[in-house]
């Protein structure tokens, strides 16, 4: 398909081919909408929307507003799993860790009818985090100091074990769906806002050549805002982005929700499954990105044998039938299904790697000294180890919730009770 613009210099905001009829909605600074939220800044862009922060002049506060892209719109996954969670009476502490819905509304834009969600303000999401790249941030040991990453973990699993009990599944755990909370920010002024979070950077739209996007497109784009300093985020997560939510009783086939191959637990590649077992295996891959700064398998060319391959090299052979139905077992074996010597592909990341040797190489690669812009860090200090006694606890976690079989793994309400987790 030939592109409506021409490609920019960024690769921070959303995928602007996606300023199209059924696309995201062209959002400019300073814009209004239901007549009371005036937009400040980005916040964020994902596969579906854009976020924006933006002031409420009638309640005088700051919120999030999530505005879906039209075609997303009728569905309107997000929005009927967040007001769903929110008529449960419960006091369960997972609930805290999800994000809920201050406000939604409609409105009809040049691209079509989009909802926008109004929440919370927050931080930035974990992925963003481990990831920042410029600004002399982060340029080093890029995860959360043990004990927030401990809070951060256990709240994690909170959530998920409240939807769980609540026969809904996520659907998409990433770390670019845990953000870390903020301090409240509705005493800053306008003015303190940009400076804490940096003016606003834009670049221009433009057309390709012999394209007209019209009214389709935004005049210009502008950068998520930049990282505000630690001292203005707490140690709690939040638990975002339900646009792949599901019941429990009516899954989805893997392949029509967007998880990433590397969170995907092998059922859904053999059984198309998806199930709350197999977020639970999600779960368990994200748990260990956030201790250990890198992803537990890791996809460079996005296809599912690479991830496939790293499962097999950490914990042996497939289950039988699934072993027998991979192709990808002959870089393994031989045609008598006897281990091959020596492997002629190229060694992934997990490199035959049991469980304690990934565990036992965290912190193993921190390059330069962590500086995050406050004298307090949240991140943990360059070379640190895990201890012993966590390493193993963290293997026996981990071991329990990686089985092949999905009735075998531990379930999110045992994860709960596991020490790794419950300390
Ligand atoms: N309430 C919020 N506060 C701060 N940033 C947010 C908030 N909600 C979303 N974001 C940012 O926007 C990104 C995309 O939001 P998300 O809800 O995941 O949208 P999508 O469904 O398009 O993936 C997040 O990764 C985060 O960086
Ligand atoms: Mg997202």
């Amino acid at each position: 398909m030939s592109r409506r613009y021409l490609p920019l210099a960024v690769d921070t905001v959303e995928d602007i081919e996606g300023y199209k009829p059924g696309g995201y909605h062209p959002v400019h600074l300073g814009d209004t909408f239901d007549g009371r939220y005036k937009i400040l800044h980005k916040l964020g862009s994902g596969g579906f929307s854009t976020t924006w922060l933006a002031r409420d002049t009638v309640g005088k506060r700051y919120y999030a507003l999530k505005i879906v892209k039209a075609a997303e719109t009728a569905a309107s996954t997000e929005l009927r799993t967040l007001e769903k969670l929110a008529a449960i009476q419960s006091d369960d502490c997972g609930r805290h860790h999800i994000r809920n819905l201050a406000a939604y509304f409609t409105f009809q834009g040049p691209n079509g009818l989009h909802n926008c969600l109004v929440t919370e303000v927050a931080g930035p999401s974990l992925n963003r985090l481990y990831n920042v790249i410029g600004h002399g941030y982060a340029q080093g040991s890029r995860r959360l100091r043990a004990d927030i990453a401990r809070t951060a973990t256990r709240q994690l699993v909170q959530a998920v074990h409240f939807l769980h009990s609540q026969r809904i599944c996520h659907g998409d755990l990433t770390l670019s769906n845990v953000l870390l909370k903020l301090k409240s920010i509705d005493d800053w002024t306008e003015d303190e806002v940009l400076e804490r979070l940096g003016t606003p950077s834009t670049q221009d739209l433009v057309a390709a050549p012999g394209t007209h996007p019209g009214d389709s497109a935004p005049r210009y784009v502008v950068e998520p805002a930049s990282m505000p300093d630690a001292k203005y985020f707490t140690h709690d997560v939040l638990l975002v982005d339900f646009g792949e939510a599901f019941p429990v009783d009516s899954p989805p086939r893997p392949e029509d929700i967007g998880i990433p191959v590397k969170y995907r637990a092998p059922e859904t590649f053999f059984e198309s499954k998806v199930s709350p077992a197999s977020e639970a295996w999600s779960l368990a891959c994200v748990l260990y990105e956030i201790r250990a700064g890198d992803p537990l398998f890791t996809s460079i060319m996005g296809g599912r044998d690479e991830i496939i391959m790293q499962m097999v090299q950490m914990k042996g052979k497939l289950l039988g039938p699934w072993w027998s139905s991979w192709d990808g077992r002959s870089m393994f074996v031989d045609d008598d299904d006897e281990p091959l010597k020596e492997r002629t592909n190229v060694a992934p990341r997990a490199q035959e790697y049991p469980l304690e040797g990934m565990i036992a190489e965290i912190g193993g690669e921190d390059e330069e000294e962590a500086f995050f812009g406050s004298e307090v860090s949240i991140l943990e200090p360059k070379d640190t180890k895990v201890p012993p006694d966590e390493a193993e606890s963290m293997r026996d976690f981990l071991e329990g919730a990686l089985r092949w079989a999905p009735e075998e793994r531990l379930s999110v309400a045992q994860m709960l009770r596991h020490p790794w987790i419950a300390g």
